[in-house]
């Protein structure tokens, strides 16, 4: 515009955009670069063989029967995906979740698959019973109450099962008090020295595990899980929660869900300077999937930025249904 032209240039010492001006300069000052090193991706395992069925409210994601599963993850390794956890659909369900540590049971049958096939993808158990009990609560039910100890030593059972199967990490994701010292003690006891713990430390009672409950069929038949998962009011407490894991064991932290508690993430990590994972949940995914398909973001933009945010707060880890959109995205 004409009337600019005669204009005095200001007399700036530091211009902050001149590191923005190309797309060379923003990569050459760029903070946070993510890796496909660093997600995990979870699946769902279920029974039957051919089976991919999926989840109507997390496009992308399905239940695979273990020959799918191994084949997605062989798909995964080809786009640069090393790590995958797994979550269990069984056959049958009681009120103790003894299918949990079912040697025969579909987690453990994919582990073995994934293992003979694809050797150096890392695999990852998550340890529940909430997908194995009748109730479709966590834990043990005794008194109305989910029991806290009982639950422990299914838990470890649990462990010890994937661990045989020949899981890498387990991660247990009950939020049980003393979990994580009675699994590592056990997997010690019994030779397996070298399976890891990922703990989910800092596990709140969220709404975003919404789509993962018809994913897994694991919601609650009554009551809701804020016994032990918990409240999103409360990050001080997920300090004493992380420190508490770290004591019995825990070789990896995560906070759960990612978004919403970036400052979790945060304090976590610059308190305790661990390997710090951050579980991108499926409601978290789901809002995304939902309005990209209305077309009211840009999903892959949407995605990255998300992703990019989650590991800026401080996470080495994320796990995320995203993990092969998003490698494809950095290849
Ligand atoms: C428990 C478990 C849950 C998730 C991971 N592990 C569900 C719950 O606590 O109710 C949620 C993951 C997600 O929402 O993506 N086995």
């Amino acid at each position: 515009m004409s009337h600019l032209h005669s204009h005095t240039s200001l007399k700036l010492t530091r211009r902050l955009r001149r590191l923005r001006h190309s797309e060379s300069i923003r990569a050459l000052v760029r903070e946070t670069r993510l890796s496909p090193d660093m997600f995990a991706l979870p699946l769902f395992v279920c029974g039957g063989e051919g089976v991919r069925r999926e989840i109507s409210s997390m496009p992308g994601v399905f239940n695979l029967s273990v020959d799918e599963t191994v084949k997605e993850v062989q798909a995964a390794r080809g786009e640069g995906v090393r790590s995958v956890i797994l979550f269990g659909l069984p056959d049958r369900k009681d009120d103790i979740g003894s299918s949990a540590y079912d040697p025969e049971a579909p987690v453990q049958s994919a582990v073995r698959a994934i293992k003979r096939e694809s050797p150096d993808t890392l695999v990852m158990t998550d340890v529940c019973l909430c997908e194995y009990t009748d109730h479709g609560h966590c834990g043990v039910i005794i008194d109305d109450e989910i029991a806290n100890d009982p639950t422990v030593d299914q838990l470890v059972r649990t462990a010890v099962s994937h661990a045989a199967a020949g899981a890498d990490i387990v991660a247990p994701s009950d939020m049980m008090d003393g979990r994580v010292g009675a699994i590592r003690s056990a997997l010690d006891e019994r030779g397996f020295e070298n399976v890891a713990i990922m703990s989910y430390a800092a596990k709140y009672w969220s709404a975003f595990y919404g789509p993962f409950r018809e994913a897994a069929d694991s919601a609650p038949k009554f009551g809701d899980r804020r016994s032990h998962q918990m409240d999103p009011a409360n990050a001080r407490e997920a300090l004493r929660e992380v420190e508490q894991d770290i004591a019995e064991g825990a070789d990896i932290i995560m906070v759960k869900p990612a978004l919403l508690y970036l400052d979790v993430i945060t304090r976590v990590k610059e308190r305790f300077n661990m390997p710090t994972a951050a579980y991108h949940v499926s409601g978290e995914y789901a809002m995304l999937k939902a309005a990209a398909r209305n077309g009211w973001i840009d999903e892959p933009r949407a995605m990255m930025e998300t992703l990019t945010s989650i590991a800026r707060a401080g996470s080495d880890i994320i796990l995320t249904y995203y993990a092969r959109e998003a490698a494809r995205m950095l290849a």
